[in-house]
Order: C-alpha cells, then structure tokens, then sequence
C-alpha cells in the first residue's frame, strides 16, 4: 500500500500527517517507509533529527535516487542505497534535501515521471506501508508521487478558501488518475487544526461531508504539543503516546482504508493463539 499526502496549499499539515501516521503504523510492526520529496526537508528533519539534514557528507536520499535514473550507469545502485532508518522501528525513511530543486527541471524534461514508481513497486516486499510527503505545488515530484500511489490522502485546515480550492484539486487528481494511474483512489479529506468551539470549522467541514466528500474521522485538533514533537524529532505516539492527538492520529490510521485487518503482530499473536 502506497500513500500519498497531497495538497498544494502550504503549511495544512502534509508532513506532519505523513509523518504521524507512519509512524503509528510501525509501532504497530507494520515495515514502513516515508519519501520525503520536498526539497524543505521537513519530513526528514522530523523523523531523523535536524543532523540529518545537516550531515556532511549529506545523506543519499531521494534526489541522488533521481539524478542516478538521469545518468548512464552501468550498474545502477538498489533502492536500499536511498533509505535510511529512523530511531524508531519499523520505520524507514527516503530522505529530501535541497538538490531536489536543482533537478527538476531537468527530471521534468527528460519525463523521469514514472521512475518513482517503477521504484517503489520494486520495493513491495520490503515494506508493508509506504508513505510520500509533497511539497506544497504541483510540480514535478508531486506528479511523480500520485502516479506512484494507489491511496492519496488530502489534509484539509478548515479555511474557506482552502475549501474553494479543493475543487481544483479534487479535479487534479482525477485527471491523474485517467491519464496515468487508474489505481489512485482519494481515500480521503484530513481535517486538521480543527476547533471544535469555533462554528466556522464544523460548517465548513458540513459542507464538504454534505457535497459527499469522503471527510475521515476523528478530525484532529490544534495542539502546542506539535511544535514540540517536530522540534524533538518525535513523532506524537512517541513523544507522548497518551496525548488527545496521539491518539486521534491512532484512530485515524485505523479508520484508513485498508488499515481495519489485522497488523502482521496481531496476526502472528492470533496464528499462535490457534495453534496453543
Ligand atoms: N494539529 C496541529 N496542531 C498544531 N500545529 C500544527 C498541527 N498540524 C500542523 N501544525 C503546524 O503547522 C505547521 C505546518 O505543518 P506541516 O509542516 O505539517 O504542513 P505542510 O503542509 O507539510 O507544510 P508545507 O506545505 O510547507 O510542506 C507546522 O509548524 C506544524 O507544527
Ligand atoms: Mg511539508
């Protein structure tokens, strides 16, 4: 299962969403991996500490990945060489740096739009989970990444225009989803920073429910504790497990499509139960 977080407005939540619901999933022993493909890096700095993107020589990630399918090579390094893991189990990451900008045109020139997904398929039997945080535009790497999903989840921050933009974007991924990648399906609209005590907020997510949007539940809140956990490189279940948005972002990701069955932990403690 492939996902992708998508919305080409800045600062909704994209990486944090990303992040958090990886994370949930590793801790529930399911092999996963982020690709960060914004050049911000935020993903990265989040899960692998602010050293990492610091690191001298830098890290091999995401765009040596790209620049490596623009040149000739003979023997073309395995995707393994592109990942790094994280402090936390079962949690691997592809990391971003600012190269990513240096390339893109030339990645979008060359039409490279299928090499990402080509690579992450050859990574299947590697990883139970993979998730892709976008950079906040349309571009080439946020193409590349919803060709490369089968699952795409959109943060939404419960602005009016934020709302008007949705549209467009809903628009966007169809018209991905018919002229490259039949699988992609919308799984659905992330509340984020939401007040419940405010009326605007529950009106605007009415009405995205009451246009049939597929809205997912539980909404999550504004908390302080965010900025700590990205400051600390923790994700929220990690920082402090039994938060509120610890465990809204819990509820979410079993809420997820696909995500009801049985974790490859639960099953291996069920298998065992049968046969005791
Ligand atoms: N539920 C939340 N409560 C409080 N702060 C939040 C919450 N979600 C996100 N934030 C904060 O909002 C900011 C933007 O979040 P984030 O970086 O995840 O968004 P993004 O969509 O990935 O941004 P960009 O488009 O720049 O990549 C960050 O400072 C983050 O700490
Ligand atoms: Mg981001």
């Amino acid at each position: 299962m492939r996902r992708v977080v998508f919305n080409q407005k800045g600062g909704v939540g994209k990486s944090t969403i990303t992040c958090n619901l990886a994370a949930v999933g590793a801790a529930k022993g399911l092999r996963t991996l982020v690709v960060d493909l914004d050049s911000q890096a935020n993903s990265t700095r989040y899960l692998l500490g602010a050293q990492a993107v610091q690191a001298d020589p830098p890290l091999a990630g995401v765009a040596e990945f790209f620049d490596q399918s623009l040149k000739f090579t003979v023997k073309e390094l395995g995707m393994e060489a592109f990942v790094v893991p994280s402090p936390f189990a079962n949690l691997d990451v592809m990391p971003a740096s600012s190269r990513l900008d240096e390339l893109h045109s030339k990645l979008e020139s060359r039409y490279k739009i299928y090499k990402l997904r080509k690579a992450l398929e050859a990574l299947g039997d590697t990883y139970d989970r993979i998730w892709i945080d976008t950079p906040p535009a349309l571009n080439f790497y946020t193409r590349s990444a919803l060709i490369a999903a089968d699952g795409c989840l959109i943060p939404f921050d419960c602005d009016d225009f934020s709302r008007q933009a949705l549209y467009g974007l809903l628009d966007e991924v169809k018209d991905l989803r018919e002229d490259h990648n039949p699988d992609l399906a919308v799984q659905g609209i992330v509340v984020n920073q939401f007040q419940p005590r405010a009326k605007l907020p529950a009106e605007l997510v009415q009405q995205l429910t009451d246009e049939g949007l597929p809205v997912l539940q539980p909404y999550l809140v504004s908390s302080v504790k965010v900025r700590e956990s990205h400051q600390q490189a923790k994700p929220m279940i990690h920082l402090d497990p039994k938060h509120k948005l610890s465990e809204a972002f819990q509820a979410l990701f079993n809420s997820l499509p696909g995500e009801a069955e049985p974790t490859p932990a639960r099953r291996k403690a069920a298998s065992k139960k049968r046969w005791d």
